[in-house]
């Protein structure tokens, strides 16, 4: 079976009150056209159309990397309409599928079962019963519990609003008969749209059956009008996600304050996550970690026993085994992290590698560093990375101990062994095994008296 799937989404989604087109905007900081390509894109043997219009530029520049074709519908005239711009690369032995863009959390094996209603005497049509069908597309029924026909909202009798049985828009026809009963339609309607819904009527009347299927949840086949409803489907996408790491494993403080706006590549066993953390990108998680509350961690490999602590902020980092970061830590982009590595609160880390062992507690920035194993650097140690123009790199050497409120001023090694006074700014390398310390020396005034206030004031 060759499918053609077809995405709607050439509207402007006038309730989301933005400048950006509604399929743009994110659920789990992706484009919702892209959750739906992301699904229809792992059926097999299947080609994807993209209709789009609005915001037509902004569209095709995001979603550039698509492999899609994409075909302009410039007057938005109804969902028929936006079907036959697609009509002549339909080939009559496809089955095409009829996907909206703005229905994010559809499901592939709901598509699949939708697929296999589909004949050359059958159509597919996924249907859902709603408690308030208002808006919808309403399905005709006859006697006998066969479609008739949809009719839509605008145009329905009382009767027929009182149907809850409504069209999620999602179809699948077969190639030749939709070319057919495409070119027949027509817009003598209420809203004067050229409705893909008409062809249902029009199959009845050939003696093509509707064979309908619902999904397994209502969610699935929600669409995204307005912001409320787009905040709806991110709990519900992001509950899912929280449910499924908890199948795998996973213990979720609570599964309504937990979200993952990418993926898990890699996930060990016995991980433990606090409330209100946020996963971004791509993100490995080893056996036996912690993630404490209020923690943002993206693009990050995160390995063995790892204890991150309350409030970190990671990005783009490895963590290497056994190693405890924060609370209140940032690791920014090219942080790589060895094994039983400790940054405590107050550490900011940047494009640096730190060894085995090594200690960085206390109120420290380290940017464009080495640091080598079992190194202590104290508290309110600055590496001084940039002249204002050039980045200079800072090299400190296994078993090195920085004192406390120290600028490493780069280029400059710091060796192996070294002692660093508290207080010192180094400018020049600082040899193995020895103390190197820059301090002015210490004075006391005899006889000084503290300034008192004057009298009468
Ligand atoms: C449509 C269905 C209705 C169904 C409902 C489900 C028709 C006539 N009606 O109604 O039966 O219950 O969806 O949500 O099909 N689009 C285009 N070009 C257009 C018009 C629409 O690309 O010219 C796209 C939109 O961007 C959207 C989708 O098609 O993704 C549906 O369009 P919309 O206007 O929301 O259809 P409804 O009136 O809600
Ligand atoms: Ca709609």
């Amino acid at each position: 079976m060759k499918v053609t799937t077809i995405i709607l989404a050439a509207g402007k989604g006038t309730r989301m009150c933005s400048a950006v087109p509604k399929i743009l905007h994110k659920i789990a900081n992706k484009p919702l056209l892209r959750h739906v390509y992301d699904m229809s894109n792992q059926l097999e043997n299947n080609a994807i159309k993209i209709v789009y219009g609005h915001g037509a530029e902004l569209v095709r520049e995001t979603l550039a990397d698509l492999e899609a074709a994409w075909i302009e519908q410039t007057q938005q005239l109804g969902t028929g309409h936006a079907v036959q711009q697609v009509s002549d690369q339909i080939a009559d032995d496809d089955v095409v599928l009829i996907l909206y863009g703005d229905v994010p959390l559809l499901k592939l094996s709901t598509v699949k079962s939708l697929l296999t209603n589909v004949t050359a005497q059958t159509i597919g049509l996924l249907t859902v019963d709603l408690i308030n069908p208002a808006g919808y597309g309403r399905i005709v029924r006859n006697e006998s519990g066969q479609v008739e026909k949809i009719v839509e909202e605008k145009d329905a009798s009382e009767s027929e609003k009182q149907i809850y049985e409504v069209n999620t828009g999602i179809m699948a026809v077969s190639g030749a008969s939709l070319k057919k009963w495409l070119s027949q339609l027509t817009n003598n309607n209420v809203q004067n749209e050229y409705y893909l819904t008409d062809v249902i009527e029009m199959a009845v009347a050939e003696g093509v059956g509707v064979v309908t299927s619902q999904p397994e949840t209502v969610e699935e086949v929600l669409g995204v009008n307005n912001r409320i409803q787009l905040a709806q489907l991110e709990r519900v996408y992001q509950l899912e996600r929280a449910n499924l790491l908890m199948i795998q494993g996973v213990t979720l403080k609570d599964p309504s304050r937990f979200d993952l706006r990418g993926s898990i590549d890699k996930l060990g066993q016995d991980i433990e996550i606090d409330i209100n953390v946020i996963l971004e990108g791509n993100i490995s998680i080893g056996n036996n970690v912690q993630i404490g509350p209020n923690c943002t961690i993206k693009n990050t490999i995160i390995g063995d026993y790892v204890e991150i602590l309350a409030n970190c902020v990671i990005e783009d980092a490895e963590i290497g085994q056994g190693s405890r970061i924060g609370p209140y830590a940032r690791l920014r982009p090219e942080t790589v992290l060895a094994e039983d590595v400790h940054i405590g609160n107050f550490v900011e880390i940047k494009k640096s590698t730190v060894a085995n062992g090594s200690k960085i507690n206390h109120l420290s920035y380290i940017g464009d560093a080495t640091v080598g194993s079992q190194v202590n650097i104290g508290a309110g140690t600055i590496t001084c990375n940039y002249d204002g123009a050039n980045k200079f790199r800072t090299v400190i050497e296994d078993g090195a101990f920085i004192g406390s409120d120290t600028q490493l001023v780069a280029p400059v090694v710091v060796g192996k062994n070294a002692t660093i006074g508290a207080g010192s700014t180094i400018t020049k390398d600082a040899p193995e095994n020895q103390l190197t310390l820059s301090r002015v020396q210490q004075i006391s005034l005899v006889g000084w008296q503290r300034p008192a206030k004057k009298q009468g004031n």
